[in-house]
């Protein structure tokens, strides 16, 4: 391959040199553009445009590969656990058992949150969305952590990553027992990671949670293939936010806002509903399928198409082996998987899904398993949250610590009126 591209404007040419990453993937270098030509480029939707470049994760959407740091999402989610993925993301390779042990102290010793935030968790109303509390709660520990919220210090930033990792799951469970109006169970660093949060969620007083190992199992793959995506919606909001120097949890909250969106996290839940409403409506799959065909309906079948994968989500694959064997093991019987199983079948046999190459995503299957586990619809995105939040780490991390950080800051195309002269308000039609 040469090494620029030509490009002629303004009956100018310039030269763009050509990027190519470990996996061969392509890009053109425009820094120097506008400099160069008075020309910026335009592009809604980010769908051509690399924010940066990255060593995280590598996805091919056309062949359906994930791969965090190099490691197959298949192996990881088979070999690996949520803990060891995190230390993979962020420091870049799998623990040493010394690392692995450290690290799952900290998450063991660090769970509880300053009661403050316990305070604020309380205050909100029982029919808030719990989204809406994690948000809130994790922007409210730059307040009370304030001795970790130099972002120019490694050693403040080490320390607020790892208790944020040790500190999510409560949060997550509080939010929980506050929207369905219970008392708060306390973090116990007897459990697990996933043990403990399930302990959090569902244990009563009089009766401490007996946890079947399927479920944590599944929980812990749960967060693992939810854990990075590259530069999504969520993880460019928290490098974007970081940019301007904001602090971690500042910017980790703003990735909560992102996930929140039913095109991005919140798809998990609505994914649910609609196969809830399915199966209301007696389980024809196919007039769903019909309806999401027609634009004017406004309805797309949710867990379903992605920005990137132009195949299958190899994630999904994964939740809806996971989905079979906790089920068969368990004996539950939810009539939404097979409706999704059905819906699946005949969308990707349907010529306007192929024409679009759509097909499941991560979203599609999740919601099977945390209604096994017993985890309402709203809280879905929340565990998103809780997978996700590893990969803002490692990203926010990788950003401050590049040597080309600069703040983002897009252009735009103006294309609102020339300029003109104040009108009085006497004067205004
Ligand atoms: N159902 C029906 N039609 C769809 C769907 C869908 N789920 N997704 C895309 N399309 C159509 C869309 O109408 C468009 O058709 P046309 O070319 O005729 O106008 C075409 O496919 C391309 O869609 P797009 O909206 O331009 O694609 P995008 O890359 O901007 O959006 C997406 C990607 C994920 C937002 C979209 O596929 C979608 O809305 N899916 C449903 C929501 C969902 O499941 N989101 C979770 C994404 S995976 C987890 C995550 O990373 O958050």
């Amino acid at each position: 391959m040469s090494e620029a591209a030509k490009l002629s404007v303004n009956g100018k040419e310039i030269e763009l040199p050509i990027l190519v990453g470990t996996e061969n993937e392509v890009g053109l270098d425009i820094s120097k553009l506008r400099a160069s030509t008075g020309c910026i480029t335009l592009d809604e939707g980010y769908v051509n445009t690399g924010s940066t470049a990255s060593a995280i994760t590598f996805l091919d959407g056309e062949e359906g590969v994930l791969r965090y740091r190099g490691y197959p999402i298949e192996q990881l989610a088979e070999h690996a656990d949520f803990i060891e993925i995190a230390h993979l993301l962020m420091h870049g390779e799998l623990p040493t058992q010394t690392q692995l042990t450290e690290m799952q102290s900290t998450m063991r010793f660090e769970r509880t949150i300053p009661p403050a935030i316990v305070k604020l968790i309380a205050s909100f109303p029982q029919q808030a969305h719990p989204m809406a509390i994690v948000m809130a709660a994790v922007a409210g520990l730059s307040a009370h952590h304030l001795e970790r919220i130099d972002p120019a210090d490694p050693k403040q930033v080490a320390e607020a990553s790892a208790r944020l990792l040790a500190e999510m799951p409560t949060i997550a469970a509080y939010a929980y027992r506050r929207t369905t109006g219970q008392d708060f169970v306390e973090p116990t660093k007897d459990l697990d990671y996933c043990r403990n949060f399930l302990h959090m969620m569902f244990s009563q007083p009089d009766k401490p949670l007996e946890i079947a190992d399927e479920l944590a199992e599944a929980l812990d793959m749960l967060l693992i293939v939810h854990a990075d995506h590259e530069q999504n919606c969520s993880t460019s909001t928290v490098r974007m936010v970081g940019s301007s120097d904001a602090n971690l949890y500042a910017s980790i909250s703003a990735g909560v806002a992102a996930l929140w969106g039913p095109l991005h996290g919140g798809a998990n839940e609505a994914c649910v509903n609609m196969l809830e409403m399915i199966h209301a409506d007696g389980g024809d799959v196919a007039k769903y399928v019909e309806m999401a065909r027609k634009k004017e309906n406004n309805f797309r079948l949710m867990g379903f198409g992605h920005r990137v994968y132009k195949s299958y989500d190899p994630r999904a694959k994964i939740v809806e082996a996971a989905c079979k064997k906790v089920l068969a093991k368990l004996k539950i019987e939810d009539p939404i998987f097979p409706i999704a199983q059905e819906l699946e079948r005949v969308a990707v046999t349907d010529q306007y899904f192929i024409d679009r190459n759509l097909y499941p995503n991560v979203d599609f299957y999740s919601g099977v398993l945390y209604r096994a586990m017993g985890i309402p619809s709203n809280m879905f995105t929340v565990l998103f949250a809780m997978g996700r939040l590893p990969g803002w780490l490692a990203h926010w991390i990788e950003m401050r610590t590049s040597p080309e950080k600069r703040i983002c800051r897009p252009r735009q195309i103006y294309t609102g009126e020339t300029e003109r002269n104040f009108v009085p308000i006497e004067k205004r039609s």
